[in-house]
């Protein structure tokens, strides 16, 4: 089999993604400082994004909707954890063994069901989802699901996981909800 040549390989095509990434780069930090200083994060993926999107107007539309496509994969990324890193932080902190979870294949039954039971307390709560499981998992005790005990639940993540495994184990949890 003789290799395919890249068809991207064109001086012309070099010349316009390195056109295009002159473009994204400075549209990408002025995104980030725009969506920081109004302080929401949503706004900094969609501000990245259109404006990468403009920047790139002068190269074919192909181009354009591929560059956008990969600036909004990746932002929210950086930003919201990864729940595939979350399953293993899960499955390396034990906590199947009183945890049902299904996406994990977790079937413990000493807790409340992770698939079902954090939407129904945290509106209980009055916590949106994400900081309510962040918070069941870092402080259990300042909110306990009716009918279980208190202190069954480990006191010890916070200090056991770092900020990063603590955001992406979040993330797995709340993944689909
Ligand atoms: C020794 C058993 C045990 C282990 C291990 C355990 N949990 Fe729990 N968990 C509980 C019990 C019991 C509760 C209910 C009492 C409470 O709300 O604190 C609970 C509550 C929770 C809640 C709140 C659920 C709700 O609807 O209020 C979340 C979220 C949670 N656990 C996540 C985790 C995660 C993530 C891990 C692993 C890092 C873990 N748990 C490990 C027993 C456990």
């Amino acid at each position: 089999m003789e290799p395919r040549r890249d068809p991207y390989v064109t001086v012309g095509e070099v010349f316009v993604w390195l056109l295009f990434f002159a473009l994204l780069v400075p549209a990408g930090i002025v995104g980030w400082a725009i969506g920081h200083s109004t302080s929401g994060r949503t706004h900094t993926v969609t501000r990245t994004v259109t404006l990468a999107a403009s920047a790139t107007s002068a190269t074919p539309s192909v181009k354009q909707s591929t560059a956008a496509k990969t600036t909004t994969a990746t932002a929210p990324a950086s930003t919201a954890g990864s729940a595939a890193k979350g399953e293993a932080v899960f499955v390396s902190g034990g906590c199947g063994s009183c945890h049902t979870f299904k996406p994990a294949g977790a079937r413990g039954a000493i807790g409340p069901d992770l698939d079902t039971k954090p939407a129904i307390d945290a509106k209980k709560a009055h916590m949106p989802l994400a900081a309510f499981v962040r918070q069941s998992i870092v402080k259990p005790n300042a909110y306990l699901s009716p009918g279980y005990p208190k202190g069954v639940m480990p006191q010890s993540f916070a200090v056991q996981l770092s900020k990063m495994q603590l955001t992406d184990l979040v993330a797995f949890i709340t993944s689909g909800k």
